[in-house]
């Protein structure tokens, strides 16, 4: 091994695909996934890298010095990148309760800088996302030097991590780099967003529940698409710069929800429109010229290609969907590592 990631919140929906896109494209990494397996955080999305040598999972609460520093330890002697996804990431449960989000989001993301500053490592990834630029009308794009606006307790909470990455940048020239990416889709998503929620309602011929007149609108990338982002600011970003991720992809909700049903077979009456969510984001349009300009990095999925290539991926995982649905993928982590906190 040359070097080793520590990745947080590995077990989550963008975390599984970026340690399954680590172990194909840079073999020669270690990549430590520490992760507390809250709701979100699942087992089987890991279960193609079991018994790898390349990926060593640590269960743990990124609030926790002792459990970051067990993470560190656990990286050996090799030279240490962070890249910190660990969140609570879901904008409907944050308007329920905020202090979840404080505590992980702001309160961790503090924790994990200390530690890794006080162990030393060569540079740290900081995850962030486009809500932190708050809601655009129908024109313009949100850029690296657009104000922060954070409209939901989660978005607050994240832009708050953003301004802690960037004082330890400031004050200590801790190594750091974020990135602020739009809505992602694809394998792997707990089934509490828009495009998997929609594909489980649907397969299930259950009512799918549009907020408000659906005419929101969200610039949707692929998965993947973040995920080499993200790498391509790992290697070659520029040190306390922020870096916009996004495919300029704009779909109102409507239009999703519809594209799948239709790719599905499934009637519009299943399409049922509910009370909106409180301080809705209007629209979200990312600008990732900068991204493109300074790192080459463009998406190589198209929505043509990546939507479809998801609905199938779905249609494939009905075990995983159900796990999701009923609880019972809560099981799994003890079922196969019993009570031990590494795996
Ligand atoms: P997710 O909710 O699917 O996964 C989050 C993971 O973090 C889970 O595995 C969970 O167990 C883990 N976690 C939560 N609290 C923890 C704690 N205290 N200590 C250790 N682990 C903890 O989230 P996601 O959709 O994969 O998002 C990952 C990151 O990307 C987040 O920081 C999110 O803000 C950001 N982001 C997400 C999107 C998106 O569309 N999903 C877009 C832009 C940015
Ligand atoms: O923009 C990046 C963000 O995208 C990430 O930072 C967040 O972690 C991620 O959850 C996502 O936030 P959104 O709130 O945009 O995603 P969500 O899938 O919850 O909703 C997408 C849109 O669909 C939004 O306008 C709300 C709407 N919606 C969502 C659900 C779950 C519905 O109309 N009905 C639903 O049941």
């Amino acid at each position: 091994m040359t070097r080793a990631i520590l990745l947080t919140g590995g077990a989550g929906f963008i975390g599984s695909n970026f340690v399954h896109m680590l172990a194909e494209q840079r073999p020669d990494w270690l990549c430590v996934n520490l992760d507390a397996l809250t709701y979100a955080g699942n087992m089987q999305n890991l279960a193609m890298v079991e018994g790898s040598t390349q990926h060593r999972f640590i269960h743990g609460d990124i609030c926790k010095t002792e459990d970051v520093e067990r993470a560190l330890d656990a990286c050996g002697d090799l030279p240490i990148s962070v890249v910190h996804m660990a969140a609570e990431s879901h904008v409907d449960r944050s308007i329920i309760s905020g202090l979840p989000f404080v505590q992980t989001n702001v309160l961790g993301t503090q924790v994990l800088l200390d530690a890794c500053r006080a162990r030393g490592i060569e540079r740290f990834v900081h995850v962030s996302t486009d809500e932190v630029y708050g809601s655009l009308g129908s024109e313009g794009f949100f850029t690296e030097d657009t104000p922060l606006a954070p409209n939901s307790p989660y978005s607050a909470s994240k832009a708050a991590s953003d301004m802690l990455v960037r004082a330890a940048f400031h004050t200590h020239g801790f190594p750091v780099l974020t990135t602020r990416c739009s809505n992602n889709y694809g394998p792997w998503q707990f089934p509490e967003k828009l495009v998997p929620l929609m594909l489980a309602n649907a397969r299930e011929d259950k009512p799918l529940p549009v907020y408000g007149d659906g005419m929101q609108v969200r610039d949707w990338l692929y998965v993947e698409d973040h995920c080499e982002a993200i790498l391509a600011v790992l290697e070659r970003g520029e040190l306390g710069e922020v870096y916009n991720i996004g495919g300029h992809n704009e779909y109102p909700n409507i239009e999703i929800v519809k594209t799948i049903l239709a790719a599905m077979g499934k009637p519009e009456s299943l399409i049922t429109y509910v009370t909106d969510r409180p301080g809705h984001d209007r629209r979200y349009a990312i600008d990732a010229s900068k991204i493109d300009a300074t790192l080459g990095w463009r998406p190589r999925w198209t929505f043509e290609q990546a939507l479809p290539a998801t609905i199938e991926w779905y249609a494939s995982q009905v075990e995983w969907l159900q796990g999701l649905r009923t609880g019972a993928y809560r099981d799994y982590y003890a079922q196969q590592y019993g009570s031990d906190s590494e795996g």
